[in-house]
């Protein structure tokens, strides 16, 4: 079986990004740019891919390891002397039994795996040297402009090279090709630098893949080829993803209101609400029935079946179970693990904490390095006092122990199985299962002393007043 590989051309500088990072590796919807591409080629049936990297290389590879593995490989360009040089570039990375090349930019994350499936079926009937994708734009400064000649596709011209005629065409090249490799081989050992820029470019192939035999053309939407130069357009990309991801959990069952932002590796599950102003960002998971109500930020969070998170809680690698409740404005940090039917209230801060089934603290609370029994209720400010300022400890908190208001533990700490903790009480000793601490000085009443006090209190201020 002969292979597919695609050509994502990454190696230019990004000048107008004005940014440390390479412009390929700008996030739109919590992934760089350049995987939504590769992902797109992959879905569309490419066996593996070949970025060309030049500026910024070591941080594009690295990120391409990570993220890829095997898959995709880099070749890298030196010199940026042209997108048709930059193509000649990936020739020696790829395998001996590839014959098909997509050719892609590393810059147009909104591409769809559709039309590169559409692009490689054209070339693919009849075989033909060269297909592309083509499509009209509002305004087509600074494109390539697609010259036809009896409705065939005869050749490129570049924006700064074209005629004032040919500048008046919208019908552009967005730079998606799928080229069979024993055509690509000879066209670009062929290409001359003969253009105001005095660059190799990869368009002049179209011109000699017409004189072989016709050009398949197919067009496409031009909202889903564009590419990205500024953060002005990369803001415009990332609307119209999040756009397209909500549309598609829509369709799939979810209702997700208007203004939910949804990253592209967020997965979500049937008869889930994803309420308005909500961030689902990393490998968040949302299971079915769960509500996510107005204003949560959740990031790389898992929340189980039925779970309800109240508005405006913020949870960070964290996972809540089935039916728990979190929320209003609680924050699960890394490592929280809410129960099934657990409640984590308003203002409570969780951290590497585990609470067990139906396992309370509704209110005012901090919660690091702790496990929590099923059943077992976290009074209103409540303190793990976890840290003694170079090490972490842990608070361990038995099945249906009751912690009264107010309380510290002071880490190491075991609260056994059903024992109950007095409100104000400062715990630095194990408490046994079923026992009662209590820590806090004993309270006296003065029958009628507060009436004296009011009385000295009010005549004080009456002799400074008189002096005044
Ligand atoms: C190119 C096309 C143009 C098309 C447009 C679509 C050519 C000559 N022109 O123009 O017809 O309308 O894309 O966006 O191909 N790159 C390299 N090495 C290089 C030069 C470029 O890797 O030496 C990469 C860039 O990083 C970028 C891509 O190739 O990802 C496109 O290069 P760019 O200079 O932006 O081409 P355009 O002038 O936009
Ligand atoms: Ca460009």
């Amino acid at each position: 079986m002969s292979k597919q590989t695609a050509i994502v051309l990454a190696a230019g500088q990004g000048t107008r990004m004005k940014s440390a990072l390479a412009k390929v590796l700008h996030p739109v919807c919590g992934r760089p740019m350049l995987d939504h591409v590769l992902e797109a080629a992959l879905t569309a049936g490419c066996d593996d891919a070949v970025v060309v990297v030049g500026h910024q290389r070591e941080a594009v590879t690295a990120h391409l390891k990570a993220s890829f593995g095997d898959r995709v490989r880099v070749a890298v360009q030196d010199e940026q002397r042209g997108t048709g040089h930059a193509v000649q570039c990936a020739l020696t990375a790829l395998d001996a039994d590839c014959r098909v090349v997509l050719v892609l930019c590393g810059d147009t994350p909104l591409v769809r795996a559709d039309d590169l499936r559409a692009v490689l079926a054209a070339r693919k009937e009849e075989d033909a040297p060269l297909a592309m994708l083509t499509c009209r734009v509002p305004d087509p400064t600074g494109y390539g402009r697609i010259l036809r000649d009896e409705g065939q596709v005869v050749a490129i011209r570049e924006h700064r090279d074209a005629s004032a005629d040919e500048r008046r065409l919208d019908e552009i090249n967005p730079g998606m090709y799928a080229v069979r490799l024993d055509f690509a081989r000879v066209a670009l050992a062929a290409l001359e630098p003969n253009n105001q820029q005095g660059e190799l470019y990869l368009t002049d192939i179209v011109t000699a893949a017409s004189r072989i035999s016709a050009v398949r053309d197919v067009p496409a939407p031009h909202q889903t080829l564009v590419g990205v130069n500024d953060r002005a357009q990369l803001a415009a990309a990332e609307d119209a993803m999040h756009h397209r991801i909500a549309d598609d959990w829509r369709r799939r069952g979810v209702t997700v209101r208007t203004g939910a932002r949804i990253d592209a590796r967020v997965t979500i599950e049937v008869d889930a609400v994803i309420e308005s102003l909500v961030v689902l960002r990393g490998a968040t998971h949302v299971s079915r029935g769960a509500h996510v109500d107005v204003g949560c930020v959740l990031d790389d969070v898992v929340v189980g079946p039925g779970a309800k998170l109240l508005p405006y809680s913020v949870c960070t690698r964290s996972s809540i179970g089935e039916d728990a409740r979190v929320g209003p404005f609680s924050h699960l940090r890394q490592d929280s693990d809410v129960g099934p039917e657990a409640h984590v209230g308003n203002f409570v801060e969780t951290k590497k904490t585990v609470l067990h089934r139906g396992a309370k603290a509704n209110h005012l609370a901090y919660l690091g390095d702790g496990e929590i029994g099923e059943g077992a209720n976290v009074g209103a400010g409540t303190i793990f006092c976890n840290y003694d300022g170079f090490q972490k400890h842990k608070t361990t908190i038995g099945a249906r122990a009751f912690i009264g208001s107010d309380s510290q533990l002071v880490a190491p700490v075991t609260i056994g199985e059903g024992a109950y903790v007095a409100t104000g009480t400062t715990v630095t000793k194990d408490v046994p299962p079923d026992a009662l601490a209590l820590g806090r000085t004993p309270q006296e009443n003065k029958e009628g002393y507060a009436a004296k006090l009011r009385g000295r209190l009010a005549a004080r201020s009456r002799r400074s007043s008189d002096r005044g």
